[in-house]
């Protein structure tokens, strides 16, 4: 397993680098962060939560309407250079993130989008979802600009919520 870097870290806030070759760090990279992604219960991490400022991430989510645990039914995929490119209505719905633990709280995202990327495989590839999927989506691409959950609350929550957070972690940001 991966050690999961948390608020305060600097590379949490860099825009991560594009992946111009899918090598075998690269496949290897995945691999292991889906095994974090499974061991911490998460339904996504992005490369800079584990130390690595480049743009990828891998999703593990849960069907809407089932409460299995069986993986093979999960949406289960690496995303590599993503680019969403349509966002359609809005949801809000409680978020979190492994980086920022034991902070849970309402963000508005857009209910549905498609994103374009590459997959492990160098095809480029599509994928639309809505509710879970979409925010997965949403929140595990803004990882690769530097952006957290907490910086898309509204004002005041937001002030409130990272004042604590820098408090905490030492930081100013
Ligand atoms: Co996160």
């Amino acid at each position: 397993m991966l050690e999961v870097r948390e608020y305060g870290e600097k590379v949490l806030r860099e825009k991560a680098r594009k992946i111009e070759e899918i090598n075998e760090d690269i496949r290897k990279l995945a691999s292991d962060m889906f095994e974090t992604c499974y061991e911490t219960e998460g339904v996504g991490l992005a490369a800079p939560q584990v130390g690595v400022s480049l743009r990828m991430y891998v999703l593990s989510i849960p069907p809407e309407d089932d409460e299995t645990t069986d993986r093979k039914k999960f949406t289960e995929e690496v995303i590599i250079n993503p680019e969403i490119i349509s966002r359609v209505g809005k949801q809000t719905g409680e978020e979190g993130c492994l980086s920022i633990p034991g902070v849970y709280e309402i963000v508005e995202r857009a209910e549905e989008v498609v994103v374009r990327y590459t997959n492990l495989d160098g095809e480029e590839k599509e994928l639309k979802g809505s509710g879970l999927l979409a925010r997965a989506i949403q929140h595990e691409g803004d990882h690769l600009d530097g952006t957290l959950f907490v910086d898309k609350l509204p004002p005041l929550k937001k002030q409130l919520v990272k004042k604590k957070l820098n408090r905490a972690y030492g930081v100013r940001w």
